[in-house]
């Protein structure tokens, strides 16, 4: 029998999950059909079968290929609903979920389909002490002023808002592209996330904290790679939000055995366990928590700290943070 905790029960915080990502090959054929959009695969089975990837470009160009069927505020309202209806299920008491306008509004979706229908999800999950929160992402292979001009057309939507973050392809796009955005989102009152150290250099990961100025890095498992780094990490307690199943899913580790994430926790780093994009890789946070359980040997207590860290790490207030502890 086993005495690990029930990954399920054990209540915890998302902080790394793109709502685009939780689009099910189900729902791909659902709203195809609902908005008379040819499906991207003959069949749903055919869909899930090219969920193969050798690497973070491989699983984005399927990733944005899906969005075509995300037409309506209604459909954005459904994604979100689905997801947070399963998150819940699983333990979360707080999300905090990414979304990628440039990704819509490159379809000729206006930024406020995408944000009143989502934004109208998540309102109606904030029940029995629930909580979830937007975070728009930047796309990082586009120009700097496309983020610039996203941000301009969310600026009616802030109050729907906590932050803005940084995806998309991360080799060849620094952060320091994205300097002048990011002050203009603090500028603004939003909190700043960034995706640094998935598939590129410790460097990333020091530029995003130093020139974009954000509180938590979202993967940064290269960040072992730059010893000072690390040290940095610890004593001003960054988190990481680590997302393993993705990490295998791209090829970032090559097995759930070789993952960092034990050595992230004996380096005292602030560590938490998220699903980044669960419908392409297997599994949404409870599966995450439970292939670090049984493939690296976590212990009881490595969890409960997992899922502390992920209190610690959230945009909430200190109230709020007592409440979920
Ligand atoms: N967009 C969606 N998932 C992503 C990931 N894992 N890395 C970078 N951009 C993403
Ligand atoms: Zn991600």
């Amino acid at each position: 029998m086993s005495h690990t905790p029930n990954v399920l029960g054990l209540p915890k915080a998302e902080l790394h999950v793109h709502i685009e990502g939780t689009l099910e090959p189900e729902m791909v054929f659902a709203l195809a059909e609902r908005n008379g959009i040819a499906p991207p695969a003959p069949t749903v089975a055919d869909l899930r079968a090219r969920y193969r990837f050798r690497d973070l470009q491989s699983f984005l160009d399927i990733y944005y290929a899906n969005m075509a069927v995300l037409r309506t505020e209604r459909d954005f309202h459904d994604l979100a609903a689905a997801y947070l209806t399963r998150c819940r299920n699983q333990g979360v008491r707080h999300a905090e979920i990414f979304f990628d306008p440039q990704a819509h509004l490159a379809r000729g979706v206006e930024m406020g389909t995408v944000v009143r229908g989502l934004a109208a999800a998540l309102e109606e999950a904030r029940t029995d002490g629930f909580s979830a929160e937007l975070i728009m992402c930047f796309l990082r292979d586009q120009p700097a002023e496309s983020a610039a001009e996203t941000l301009r057309l969310a600026e009616p939507f802030l109050d729907r808002i906590v932050g803005v973050g940084l995806d998309s392809a991360e080799v060849g796009h620094p952060p320091s592209k994205f300097a002048e955005v990011f002050r203009r989102a603090r500028d603004l009152g939003l909190r700043a996330v960034a995706h640094a150290g998935e598939e590129g250099p410790p460097e990333y990961v020091h530029e995003a904290l130093d020139v974009l100025g954000v509180q938590r890095i979202d993967h940064g498992v290269r960040a072992l790679e730059g010893p000072a780094l690390v040290a940095r990490l610890r004593t001003e307690r960054i988190p990481l939000t680590v997302c393993p199943l993705s990490n295998v899913r791209l090829a970032v580790v090559p097995d759930i055995a070789a993952h960092p994430l034990p050595r992230m926790l004996a380096e005292g780093l602030v560590v938490t366990v998220n699903s980044d994009d669960p419908a392409y890789f297997g599994g949404y946070i409870a599966e995450n928590f439970a292939a670090v359980r049984d493939g690296l040997g976590l212990s009881t207590d490595d969890l409960r700290l997992l899922a502390a860290n992920s209190f610690e790490a959230a945009f909430i207030g200190e109230e709020r943070r007592a409440e979920l502890l």
